[in-house]
């Protein structure tokens, strides 16, 4: 296999599934990681693209399955180019301060979005370090700002996304040396099914979500900074 090589996670549907199938089109063999596997849209497009991609199974939250997802990663490919962390769940969004705030829910939230991303580099560090490109890339949300934060709720998703951009600062002093380069991006507001029916709110689909987080990526001439960039689909800076 020649080429570059990425691996995306939440591919089932959503910004996830789109960035595959967009990466799969700018020639990258796609290691595409899904959790349901009643969700068959991946199986299709796998099916499409013979011999350029493959489908593993990986829930983010666990160790033992990370662990066996980036074994099968490893054992396939040479190196892993790109690595973009988008799985992610969304956690109750009505509860504020002094309400019955469901805790366990909460962790639940925080050990996908924050360590799941984690899990995954973690696993996979070696293997990115291996690549040309070394590049992470973590789906975080301008909901992981601390400096713009207007919420009142959502504790367990704006809290995991802090996180999540924490973790990923953490990942970039470590790596540094190497020239790993990490991106925090805020994928804008998109018209997908994280909230459990298609939020017809939002203002983008995961189309033009997926398009523009590709050429931030792999198109722009970013500036070299300590900290990830923080920045939209459109490649506008956001505040930690
Ligand atoms: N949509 C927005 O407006 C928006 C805004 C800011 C940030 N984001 C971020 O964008 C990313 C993608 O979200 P989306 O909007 O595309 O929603 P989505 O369609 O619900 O996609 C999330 C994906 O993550 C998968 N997933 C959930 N738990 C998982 C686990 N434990 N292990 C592995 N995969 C898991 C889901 O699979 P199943 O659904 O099959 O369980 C799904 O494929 C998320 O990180 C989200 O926080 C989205």
């Amino acid at each position: 296999m020649d080429g570059k090589y990425a691996l995306v996670t939440g591919t089932d549907h959503g910004i996830g599934f789109e960035l595959a199938r967009q990466l799969l089109g700018r020639g990258f063999y796609v290691t595409a990681c899904r959790v349901n596997e009643n969700e068959t849209a991946i199986d299709e497009l796998s099916r499409q693209h013979p011999g350029r991609m493959q489908v593993i199974t990986v829930d983010i939250g666990n160790d033992e399955s990370v662990l066996r997802a980036a074994e099968t990663c490893t054992d396939t490919t040479p190196c892993l180019d790109l690595l973009i962390n988008c799985a992610g769940i969304l956690g109750n969004m009505d509860k504020t301060v002094g309400d019955k705030l469901d805790f366990d829910e909460m962790l639940r939230v925080i050990n996908v979005n924050a360590l799941g991303a984690l899990r995954m580099t973690n696993a996979l560090s070696r293997h990115i370090c291996k690549s040309t490109l070394k590049q992470i890339v973590n789906i975080s949300s301008e909901a992981g700002s601390i400096q713009d934060c207007e919420r009142v709720g959502w504790f367990g998703y704006c809290m995991s996304k802090s996180a999540n951009n924490m973790q990923g600062a953490l990942v970039q002093n470590a790596l540094r040396e190497k020239n790993v380069r990490v991106l925090q991006i805020h994928p804008g507001h998109v018209a997908t099914w994280m909230r459990g029916h298609l939020d017809e709110t939002a203002k983008i689909t995961p189309e033009i979500s997926a398009k523009g987080i590709l050429e931030v990526v792999l198109d722009r001439e970013l500036p070299r900074s300590d900290r990830p960039l923080y920045l939209d689909y459109t490649g506008a800076p956001l505040r930690y």
